[in-house]
């Protein structure tokens, strides 16, 4: 008997299509498959103002191949200097869906981002007021803190206190890696939600490093020990509405990961969603996909879900995914999970 699963369209609430040759490269990979994504905006330089997200917006719908059906949500890189004027004139043109916060330091391209909340109160105020939501990277970068503990620190020392501060300030706690993100998501008064990516829910930090480090695996927040994954997917397939898909698909071309000291980043637009179909049936929990995927994301940004669907048929023999992608700046690895994925997308 052929199983089949036919979804609403995906959107991916955290995805990095980056400019250029590389944008133009790795572009069809998520619009083949989702109808929407919420872009970030770590551009070097960043995408700060109203008039950049506009300039971004445009340059990401020129690359789009005729034919295909995509619209970027554009997202502010909030910065010390960032006016709440231009950032309440950007949500009033509705020409960006959320503004993101970077901790200087935290993650690529994040030198401009924020190393102190006290200089943004006033954009963050203003945010609070017109609903416009806070997308965060949820990690300090304090060097005494040790990296594997960098999103539970930022949960005490900043989110919380941050959030009782400005309890009307929708937040976004973006690619959620250990139980307790998940517990702070799914307990936390007010308005919260997580984002979940497809390579947390698939490896942990063992897969990375025994036997041989394998760069490709390296992003941030850094993939933790098992039982964090295994709390990412008691998340993800829960039925929560708190939680969703937000890849984090962070291209980088391979000669920038396969070096002394890599970037990090998975791309993972490819194969994302046999990748969930994988997960989420062995979760037995295939009747959830659609909700992470489809609907509980545009339910929290106040948009409708999409009407177009995409049909995943389970097949015997496995989904050809590339080992790479050519693009202009170069080749970049796609996410292999380590296994076959049997979940082919046909429609
Ligand atoms: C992202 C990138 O490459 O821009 N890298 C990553 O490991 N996720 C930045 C980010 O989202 O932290
Ligand atoms: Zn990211």
């Amino acid at each position: 008997m052929t199983q089949r699963l036919t979804l609403r369209r995906p959107d991916d609430w955290h995805l990095h299509l980056r400019d250029g040759a590389m944008l133009e490269g790795v572009l069809p990979e998520t619009a083949r498959h989702f109808a929407r994504a919420i872009v970030m905006p770590n551009l070097v330089p960043p995408v700060v103002t109203g008039d950049d997200a506009r300039a971004y917006r445009d340059r990401i719908l020129a690359a789009l191949p005729d034919g295909m059906d995509f619209t970027p949500l554009m997202t502010l890189y909030l910065t010390e200097t960032t006016d709440p004027a231009d950032v309440r004139a950007a949500h009033a043109d509705g020409l960006v869906t959320a503004v993101k916060l970077y901790p200087a330091g935290a993650t690529t391209n994040s030198a401009s981002g924020v190393r102190d909340l006290g200089r943004v109160r006033g954009v963050l105020e203003t945010m609070a007021e017109i609903g416009l939501p806070l997308c965060i990277h949820g990690e300090v970068t304090t060097p005494e803190v040790d990296i594997f503990d960098r999103e539970q620190v930022f949960l005490e020392t900043v989110l919380d206190p941050l959030r009782r501060d400005l309890p009307d300030l929708k937040v976004t706690l973006e690619h959620i890696t250990t139980s307790h993100g998940i517990d702070y998501v799914a307990d936390a008064p007010g308005d919260i939600a997580g984002t979940i990516t497809t390579h947390h829910l698939m490896i942990n930090r063992n897969h990375m490093l025994v036997g041989g480090i394998r760069p490709h695996y390296y992003c941030l927040p850094v993939a933790k020990r098992s039982t964090h994954q295994l709390a990412l997917r008691r998340a993800a397939t829960s039925g929560n509405p708190r939680f969703f898909l937000g890849t984090d698909s962070a291209p980088h071309v391979d000669a920038a990961k396969e070096t002394a000291c890599g970037c990090a980043g998975v791309f993972s637009a490819t194969n994302t969603l046999s990748c969930l179909a994988h997960v989420f049936e062995e979760e037995d929990a295939l009747d959830r996909l659609e909700g992470f995927a489809s609907l509980h994301g545009p339910a929290r940004y106040g948009l409708a879900p999409n009407t177009a669907t995409i049909t995943l048929e389970k097949r015997g023999t496995p989904v050809p995914v590339p080992a790479k992608i050519e693009t202009g700046a170069g080749p970049v690895t796609v996410f292999d999970p380590g296994h076959p994925l049997h979940w082919h997308v046909i429609a």
